[in-house]
C-alpha cells in the first residue's frame, strides 16, 4: 500500500504528528511519502485566524499536488479559530487525481477534542466538494506548549484504520 501524507504545519506540531504517522506506517511495511504543504509567507497569528474563520485562500509554494501515485491518502492540519488551516482547502482544490481516493484526516489544536466539531465538519465539507468521502476516524490530537496532551491514545488505532481501507 502507497500512502501520501500530506500537511501544513506552522509551528512544528503537525509535522511532528505526519512523522509519528510515518515511522508507525513504515513499521507496518506501507509505503509512505510525507508531503509538506509549504507557505509563501508565514502568516502572523492575527492574519492566521483571520483567513481561517473566512477560510480565505493563502498562497502556496508547492506546484506538484499528483496524487495518482498513492492508494490512500492521509492529511492533516492545525486548528485555526475551530477551524482547519485554509492551507489545507487551498491543497485540497489544487491537487489533482485527488477525486474517489480514500482519506483520513488528522488535525492538531490545543482545545479539547470534544470541541472539534467545526474542524471536522468543514474538512468533510471541503473534501467532500471534490469529490471525496471521509474515513469517518478522525485523529485529534492536543498539544500544549509542543507536546502531546491527549490523542496519543488513538494514533495506533487510526492507523490500523487506514492500513485496512
Ligand atoms: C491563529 C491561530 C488560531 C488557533 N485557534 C485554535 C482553535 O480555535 N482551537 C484549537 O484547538 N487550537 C487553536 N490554535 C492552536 C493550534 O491549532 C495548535 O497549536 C496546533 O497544534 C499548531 O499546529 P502547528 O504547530 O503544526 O502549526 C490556534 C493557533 C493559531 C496560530
Amino acid at each position: 500500500m502507497k500512502i501520501g501524507i500530506v500537511y501544513y504545519s506552522r509551528t512544528g506540531n503537525t509535522r511532528q504528528v505526519a512523522k509519528t504517522l510515518e515511522e508507525k506506517f513504515k513499521e507496518k511495511n506501507a509505503e509512505v511519502d510525507l508531503i509538506e504543504i509549504e507557505h509563501v509567507k508565514r502568516p502572523g497569528f492575527f492574519t492566521a485566524g483571520r483567513a481561517s474563520m473566512n477560510q480565505q485562500e493563502l498562497s502556496i509554494k508547492n506546484t506538484d499536488f499528483d496524487m495518482q501515485k498513492y492508494d490512500v491518502m492521509i492529511v492533516g492540519t492545525p486548528t485555526w479559530a475551530g477551524r482547519p488551516s485554509p492551507f489545507m482547502k487551498v491543497f485540497i482544490n489544487k491537487a489533482e487525481n485527488i477525486k474517489g481516493k480514500k482519506v483520513a484526516v488528522f488535525g492538531t489544536g490545543m482545545s479539547p477534542l470534544d470541541k472539534r466539531e467545526q474542524f471536522k465538519e468543514i474538512m468533510k465539507n471541503n473534501l467532500e466538494n471534490v469529490g471525496i468521502k471521509t474515513v469517518e476516524n478522525y485523529l485529534l490530537i492536543n498539544f500544549k506548549r509542543g507536546q502531546i496532551v491527549d490523542g496519543e491514545q488513538n494514533i495506533d488505532d487510526f492507523v490500523n484504520t487506514v492500513l485496512k481501507l
